[in-house]
């Protein structure tokens, strides 16, 4: 008889492959945090300023937060106990749906457990095989997922490319009709690109679409909460109300919290109810969850003041790398990528400056190229200067070290 002892395990070749993963420098270990998500906090037990969370206001651990979350979990439960279609749609999801849509001026908010949910959630519902989708090459991989799981047709253009996506829908012109063939084209784009922290040019992308009645889809992540009044994001920065057919929004970054949302027009939020499958076939969010986000959009219209000092970290932090010499690429937001090139250099870099007391993720392939692995960091409203300033001279003391600058 087969034990557990003689039988050969079928997925051994795992083992082989996380193997070749160390031997590139590709293998990745988890940090364990002990302590909240704050500047400061203790990480693999050892007690270091984080460079590296998405908490760009310092909503994780807002008291006003807090105290909903607590609150709404006493008053309503732990969880929600079903799908949103079946019977796990509570006023709070509604009236938090409610509340997005009008800070984002749409008609209406579908919310989703996550915003990889909410992208790879709407892509594939909206579009069939008459359509065609037009996709910017470093969007979020939420979005390609989206993409993959369509029966669309789908074409790539170069990075923030306008021409290059004119080019595309132009021999979608070609194939015959205004549209092409295709009932219908969606061209999507990140709003903010999360490894370089640049900034899609919207105006631009909107301009091509209209002309080729094509409609626009921007998934703003890194925008919410950054970008445009009381961080509404890309569209309110380049102020494109209305010109962008699909927003697609994250709860969990500069939110604090956690979820995804679709905001657009109010028969694309009904047909998602209907025919989304994250939507449909997975349980809604606990109240604590939803009571935080609704917690968080009074956050970003009552204290302003946290955007304000997001981006002053910000180009006080950028400066003292760019002084340094570090090449930080192309980023125009938060994000602040120090591209090393090389993924053994980046991980020695990320290890050397843990050893310091900083935290700052080394990103390498598949999530960058090859030959761009880098640190990412984001400063957040929360960092004080002096903060700052020390993990400046930690990369100071490391990239001389490692002979980066
Ligand atoms: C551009 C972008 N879109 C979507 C997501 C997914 O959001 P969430 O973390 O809420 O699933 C992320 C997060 O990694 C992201 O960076």
């Amino acid at each position: 008889m087969t034990t557990r002892e003689t039988r050969t395990d079928p997925l051994a070749y795992l083992a082989e492959e996380i193997e070749q993963l160390r031997a590139q420098s590709l293998y990745r270990p988890l940090r364990v945090m002990s302590g909240p998500q704050e500047p400061r906090t203790t990480m693999d037990g050892r007690d270091v300023i984080s460079l590296s969370s998405n908490n760009y206001l310092g909503l994780a651990t807002h008291p006003r937060l807090v105290d909903a979350a607590a609150e709404a979990t006493r008053e309503l439960g732990a969880g929600s106990g079903a799908v949103r279609t079946i019977a796990g749609t509570m006023e709070l999801h509604e009236e938090l749906e409610r509340r997005l849509a009008a800070f984002k001026h749409v008609e209406a908010v579908l919310t989703f457990q996550s915003g990889f949910a909410a992208n790879s959630g709407v892509i594939p519902t909206i579009t069939s095989e008459r359509d065609l989708i037009v996709s910017d090459e470093l969007n979020h991989a939420s979005i390609i997922d989206g993409v993959r799981l369509s029966k669309a047709g789908r074409a790539v253009y170069p990075h923030k490319d306008v021409d290059g996506l004119e080019r595309v829908l132009r021999e979608a012109r070609e194939k015959g009709g205004a549209k092409g063939a295709y009932r219908s084209i969606l061209v999507i784009t990140d709003g903010v690109f999360s490894m370089d922290g640049d900034i899609a040019p919207l105006p631009g992308i909107c301009d091509v679409a209209d002309r080729y009645g094509a409609s626009v889809m921007v998934d703003d992540a890194h925008a919410s909460g950054v970008l445009g009044r009381n961080g509404r994001g890309t569209i309110d920065h380049f102020d494109l109300h209305g010109r962008v057919d699909i927003q697609v929004g994250t709860l969990s970054k500069a939110v604090g919290v956690l979820g995804g949302y679709v905001a657009g027009r109010q028969h694309l939020r009904d047909f998602l109810v209907q025919r989304s499958r994250p939507f449909l076939f997975s349980t809604s969010h606990p109240p604590a969850v939803v009571a935080a986000c609704l917690a968080a959009v009074d956050v970003l219209e009552q204290e302003p003041e946290r955007i304000g000092r997001l981006w002053a970290n910000t180009r006080f932090f950028k400066a003292g790398l760019e002084r340094l010499g570090f090449d930080t690429g192309i980023s125009e937001t938060p994000i602040t990528p120090i591209i090393v090139g090389d993924s053994a250099a980046a991980g020695r870099m990320s290890e050397r400056l843990f050893e310091l007391g900083i935290f700052a993720q080394a990103v390498v392939f598949p999530t960058v190229a090859l030959d761009k692995a880098r640190l990412r960091t984001i400063v957040t409203s929360e960092h004080t200067r002096n903060e700052l300033q020390a993990c400046l001279s930690a990369f100071e003391t490391v990239g001389r070290e490692l002979r980066l600058i």
